[in-house]
């Protein structure tokens, strides 16, 4: 057996997770032990939930670049570490082995540490899906700067909120990117957002596209020419940052319920550990299999399971530069049968798209290297569970439904593929070390089954937020303020009568489009941009393929007639400032929004009317205007 913490039946889970519960230090003291450190720590942990404090593997050193590449040299040197798919499926794949992919990150680092990159800068990574964006962030790692990485399909506003809020000194972007049938030209993007900034001193810029952006002289610099000149020698030499086990690791963006998102920072130490062991369990990855997530590295899902998760473990990993409906909607299963991929980790927004094709993109596809299913971002709702089950999986492939946050930085909840029971659209268990509760509004714990409550976490675990970037108080208040002593998820849950959890959706005012997070509070300040507009509210409303859509209540300035131009008007806006993924489906406009005495916006109500449940308003008499809510009814756009 290869992963000696590798849960191998139902039993030694519930075994495992007693003892983990029982003495958590000791638990992840002996799974520690796995890793290479350059310095083992004093202590395991320490935490105080009322402060947001954690700290874990205290006193500790370690690269955790180290463990995900260095340490595996002695036997893996020539298995493909990374494997990449690339948009256009005629153009060659590229694989990187380990000592390949070992050899271009020690150049990169060199190549930023020439360059005046040092422990504690903050580098903002801005690229599309291409083999450079793994080196870039790793790269980073190695020399203990600190990378944030921006998804590649946000807008040059985007980029000045995060480069801004990190004080960020270095970007790394390419070009442009492809993307199914277009080319984004980041670096562009990236133009215009320093237009508004004023910390960064160096811009690296990967060639890809060929799209020959303006390159400023004496800022912007080509990553392969400087690559070439970066000594080799001495690049292999350079030693790795010795990086305390609590030392940052990345800042990644995430939306929250205020308009300003925040920076999620994880650390080395604590955040290694975790997705390796969550990584190794949740898909029981076996040795020289093919593990193939489909997300982009812009998220938490790439960092934790495209990159950090599988090479610690010595995986073999795919990335996949383009998206699953180009040239067809046949894409995922090509790349399936091409690469004999083992185990595949999708979003249900893509499985569902991908349903409404029928079985047509599947012919001729055999699937038959599939070994395990994995499903992330939103509730996966039963009917494309069994489609991906049957249709994917062939009724031979466990699904694994994990659910986690960009805040807990792997894995809490999921079944082990094959290993602990499945229910279709049930997170089902926690992962060893975790204690999930529902809480009621007063804060008590439920323990009966069938009722829904706030989903909280009652203890640390080593890869749990350790701060929101540059304001703990936010963090504090966001996460660990609500519920005293517990960690507040932001979801609601119920349990069934065998304790399996199953999420059902957000309860604060952030959204999942696509299984992308975004914030009502982000789109209405975006559309309050719009100089007609006096005030808007924006709610969730069922989508049979994104999960969820955006629902507008606008209050315009005069009435006007054409609604479709303020649609596409409002949808500009939205991209400028947040990105294309946050368009709105539909667009109301109303003359007033009801609001409590105080002025506080009722989204409750709002909500409600936008998916038509007009019985069930609730007591509307203490409103400001109560009037206004029949006028919302009767105008509501179906
Ligand atoms: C939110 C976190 C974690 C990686 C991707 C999203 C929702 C996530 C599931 C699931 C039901 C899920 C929750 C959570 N979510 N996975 N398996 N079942 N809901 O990370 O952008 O930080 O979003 O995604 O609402 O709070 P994120």
């Amino acid at each position: 057996m290869s992963y000696p913490f590798q849960i191998q039946s139902y039993d030694q889970y519930k075994e495992v997770y007693f003892k983990s519960i029982n003495d958590p230090d000791q638990f992840w003291d002996e799974i520690a032990q796995h890793f290479s450190w350059h310095q083992k720590w004093n202590q395991v942990s320490e935490t105080d939930m009322e402060r947001a404090d954690s700290k874990w593997f205290i006193g500790a050193k370690l690269n955790i670049t180290e463990n995900c590449l260095d340490r595996h040299l002695i036997d893996k040197a020539d298995q493909i570490a990374l494997l990449w798919e690339p948009n256009d499926p005629k153009e060659a794949i590229r694989k990187l082995s380990y000592s390949e992919l070992h050899e271009q990150v020690c150049i990169a680092a060199q190549m930023l540490r020439n360059h005046g990159v040092k422990k504690g800068d903050r580098v903002c990574i801005y690229m599309g899906m291409i083999p450079e964006l793994v080196i870039a962030m790793l790269a980073c790692a190695r020399i203990g700067a600190i990378h944030s990485i921006i998804f590649g399909g946000f807008s040059a506003q985007s980029i000045v909120d995060r480069v801004f809020d990190a004080q960020a000194t270095f970007i790394i972007t390419c070009d442009g990117a492809f993307r199914g049938g277009k080319d984004i030209q980041l670096k562009s993007i990236v133009d215009e957002a320093l237009e508004r900034i004023d910390s960064i001193n160096k811009i690296f810029v990967v060639q890809r596209t060929n799209c020959k952006p303006h390159m400023e002289p004496g800022r912007d610099l080509w990553w392969h020419e400087e690559m070439d000149k970066t000594d080799r020698y001495s690049a292999l030499s350079a030693k790795a940052e010795s990086m305390d086990a609590e030392d940052m690791l990345f800042i990644l963006y995430t939306s929250g319920s205020t308009g300003k998102p925040k920076g999620v920072v994880h650390t080395c130490g604590g955040y290694m550990v975790y997705a390796s062991y969550s990584f190794v369990n949740v898909f029981q990855y076996k040795p020289g299999q093919i593990h193939f997530c489909t997300a982009d590295i812009g998220w938490i899902t790439g960092h934790s399971y495209i990159v950090y998760g599988p090479l610690c473990s010595g995986a073999t990993t795919l990335m996949f530069e383009g998206i699953p409906t180009w040239p067809d909607a046949g894409r995922f299963w090509d790349i399936v049968d091409r690469h004999q991929v083992n185990i595949l980790y999708t979003a249900p927004t893509a499985i569902r798209s991908l349903m409404t094709f029928g079985s047509e993109p599947l012919k001729g596809k055999s699937l038959a290297s599939l070994k395990v299913l994995g499903s992330v971002g939103e509730p996966i709702n039963e009917e494309a569970w069994e489609w991906y089950s049957k249709e994917i999986g062939k009724n031979n492939c466990p699904i694994a439904d994990t659910w986690w946050q960009t805040e807990t930085g792997g894995i809490l909840l999921s079944n082990l593929a094959g290993v602990t029971p499945q229910k279709a659209s049930y997170a089902t268990l926690p992962l060893p070390g975790i204690i999930p509760v529902l809480l009621n509004e007063k804060g008590e714990e439920i323990s009966s089954p069938h009722v829904n409550g706030y989903l909280c976490l009652k203890n640390s675990w080593p890869s749990m937020i350790r701060t929101t970037y540059g304001n703990h108080e936010r963090c504090r208040l966001t996460y660990f303020d609500q519920y005293k002593g517990y960690y507040f998820t932001g979801d609601g849950a119920f349990k069934d009568e065998n304790g399996f959890l199953r999420i059902s959706g957000r309860v604060d005012d952030v959204l999942k489009i696509s299984g992308h997070r975004i914030g009502t509070a982000e789109v209405e300040n975006a559309i309050n941009q719009h100089p007609n507009i006096i005030e808007s509210a924006v709610v969730g409303i069922p989508h049979s393929i994104k999960g969820q859509g955006i629902y507008a209540f606008v209050v315009h300035e005069q009435e006007i007639s054409g609604k479709t131009i303020l649609q596409d008007e409002i949808n500009e806006l939205l991209s400028e400032q947040i990105g294309p993924i946050a368009k709105t489906e539909k667009i109301q406009l109303v003359s007033g929004l009801p609001k409590t005495r105080s002025g506080k916006i009722m989204r409750r109500i709002l909500r409600k009317i936008a998916e038509g449940d007009i019985d069930q308003l609730g007591d509307t008499s203490t409103l400001l205007d109560p009037n206004i809510v029949e006028e919302i009814i009767k105008g509501r756009i179906h």
